[in-house]
C-alpha cells in the first residue's frame, strides 16, 4: 500500500514548528507494510488542502492522512476542506476513532475530523498532536488494508 500525509500547520508550513506528527504517521503505516511516498507540510488554508488532496488521489494512492486543523480555531478549516473534495463519506472511521480517543481524554470530542473516498483513494483527517495522531490511528490500522482490498 502507498499513502500520502498532509500536514495542515500554519507555522509548520512557515517552519516556525517541527512536524512530529507526520513522521508518527510515517511510523505506524509501515508497521501495516504501507509506504508513505508523499508527504506536505502546507499552511491552514481550504483551498491549498482541497488542492494537495487531489493531487495525491491524482497519483492513485491507496490513502491520504492529514493531520491538524481539525479543532475549533478560526483557522481550521481541514474537515471542511476535505468534505469539498471526497464522494463519500466514511462515517465509521472517525467515529471509531473518537469512540476510543474518548476513553482517553474528553476533549477527543474537540476533534471535527471526517473521512471519506474519493475515487480509488481513502482520505482520513487525523487531530494535529503527535499523541493524538498515535491514539486514533491505532484504532484504525487493523482494518485498514481490508478497506483498501475492497476500494480496489
Ligand atoms: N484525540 C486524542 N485521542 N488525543 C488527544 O490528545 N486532542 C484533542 C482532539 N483530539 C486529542 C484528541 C484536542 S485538544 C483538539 S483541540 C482536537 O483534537 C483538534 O486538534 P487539531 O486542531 O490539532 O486538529
Amino acid at each position: 500500500m502507498k499513502a500520502g500525509i498532509i500536514t495542515v500547520s500554519d507555522k509548520g508550513s512557515l517552519g516556525l514548528r517541527t512536524d512530529t506528527s507526520g513522521p508518527k504517521i510515517k511510523e505506524l503505516l509501515w508497521k501495516i507494510g504501507c509506504e508513505v511516498v508523499d508527504y506536505v507540510i502546507i499552511p491552514d488554508e481550504r483551498e491549498i488542502i482541497s488542492q494537495e488532496i487531489i493531487r495525491m488521489c491524482e497519483k492513485d494512492l491507496h490513502m491520504v492522512f492529514t493531520t491538524g486543523g481539525t479543532g475549533f480555531s478560526k483557522r481550521d478549516v481541514t474537515p471542511e476542506a476535505t468534505t469539498d473534495v471526497v464522494e463519500r463519506l466514511i462515517p465509521g472511521i472517525p467515529e471509531a476513532m473518537r469512540m476510543k480517543s474518548l476513553q482517553i481524554t474528553p476533549k477527543a470530542m474537540l476533534s471535527r475530523g471526517i473521512a471519506g473516498i474519493r475515487g480509488n483513494t481513502i482520505i482520513i483527517n487525523l487531530p494535529g498532536s503527535e499523541k493524538a495522531v498515535k491514539e486514533h490511528l491505532e484504532v484504525i490500522l487493523p482494518v485498514l488494508k481490508h478497506g483498501v482490498e475492497i476500494l480496489r
